[in-house]
């Protein structure tokens, strides 16, 4: 019997001593210790032993025990430290690692520059207020003043549904929605898209314009110049000069087209303002007294001004864009270069 248990505590310090993880180890203690195990069969038996071997006998398998349930604790927190150290260390965070920067998208460049026209006319007391894109051949021309046969209509190759409605060919239109429901005094910019059968390195057949229209009592000439002055100093820094030219628009009288400063070259001249030192930027004018009488104002009354700009040709200018195209191709690395 005493040799059953020394035989029996080797091969159990045998397999403490085998065992890799703490899995392992504590397979191997019930198979030595538990209810049903090797140890316990073995205080089982006792049943055949004599009165006084039994006594003897309990008190060493007791002591075995012991001995066993001991090195068994031991070992088993020895192993289990060692599992939390390599699984920390295998989930250990290398902090000095760059993050990893979530794709946050960017403004569009066209969004940008109307966002800043926004801030810059409202700050100037300006209302913003947008217009229908399917437009009724009334407002898009009739209403300002451009009868059906007017040669101006080829200034703009207009889309059309049908002979009486069309896409906007321009922001115009909104000035005439605005007058025939408010009264003055007006001071508002419509920014929109237009189209324009149209498309090469200058042109896209969908493009965005911001139309600005005033109507009060004895607003001049003097007031226009002052107004866009003032928005091209801010748009495109305190140095870009304004130059007024005149030119021709059916809706206003007399009309101006506005050069800046070329701010490339600042006005010596180079490719972009093709020698000539200025970059035309919008069109603009009085309103003329036949507009005012067919939304039934009184143009011995009120005056106004209106003018009209192409958003993709400033921000083409601004950040130095050579093809309208880039601006919608939507190349994400194109347009990540001008957002914040
Ligand atoms: N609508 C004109 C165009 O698309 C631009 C324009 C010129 C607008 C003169 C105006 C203006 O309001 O007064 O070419």
């Amino acid at each position: 019997m005493q040799g059953k248990i020394a035989e029996l505590r080797l091969a159990a310090l045998q397999s403490v001593q085998e065992a890799a993880s703490v899995q392992e180890l504590r397979d191997a203690r019930i198979r030595f210790l538990g209810k049903k195990g090797e140890l316990t069969q073995l205080l089982r038996s006792m049943g055949s032993l004599s009165a006084e071997e039994r006594p003897v006998f309990g008190k060493m398998v007791n002591e075995v025990r012991d001995e066993l349930e001991a090195i068994w604790d031991k070992r088993e927190a020895e192993l289990f430290r060692q599992e939390e150290e390599q699984r920390l260390k295998a989930e250990a965070i290398d902090w000095t690692l760059p993050g990893r920067r979530p794709n946050i998208g960017t403004l569009h460049p066209i969004t940008l520059v109307i966002n800043e026209a926004k801030r810059i006319f409202t700050s100037m007391g300006y209302e913003v207020v947008e217009g229908p894109e399917v437009e009724w051949d009334y407002y898009n021309f009739e209403a300002l003043n451009i009868p059906p046969d007017h040669p101006a209509r080829d200034m703009q190759d207009t889309f059309f549904f049908s002979e009486e409605l069309l896409l906007r060919s321009q922001t115009s239109s909104v000035q005439i929605h605005v007058m025939e429901n408010r009264q003055p005094p007006i001071r508002i910019i419509a920014p929109g898209k237009v189209y324009r059968a149209d498309a090469d390195m200058t042109h896209s057949p969908m493009f965005h314009q911001i139309e600005g229209l005033v109507i009060d009592e004895g607003i001049t000439f003097a007031d226009l110049k002052g107004t866009l002055q003032l928005f091209i100093e801010r748009m495109f820094g305190p140095d870009a000069k304004a130059r007024f030219r005149p030119s021709y628009f059916p809706f206003t009288e007399p009309s101006a087209e506005v050069d800046i400063s070329c701010i490339m070259c600042g006005g010596s001249g180079c490719r972009v303002c093709k020698s000539t030192g200025w970059l035309e930027i919008l069109g603009c004018g009085m309103v003329d007294p036949r507009v005012l009488r067919g939304v039934g104002y009184d143009p011995n009354k009120v005056s106004g001004f209106a003018f009209g700009m192409g958003v993709e040709r400033i921000a083409m200018l601004r950040y130095g864009i050579n093809d309208i195209r880039l601006l919608f191709d939507n190349d994400v690395r194109f347009l990540k270069q001008f957002g914040r």
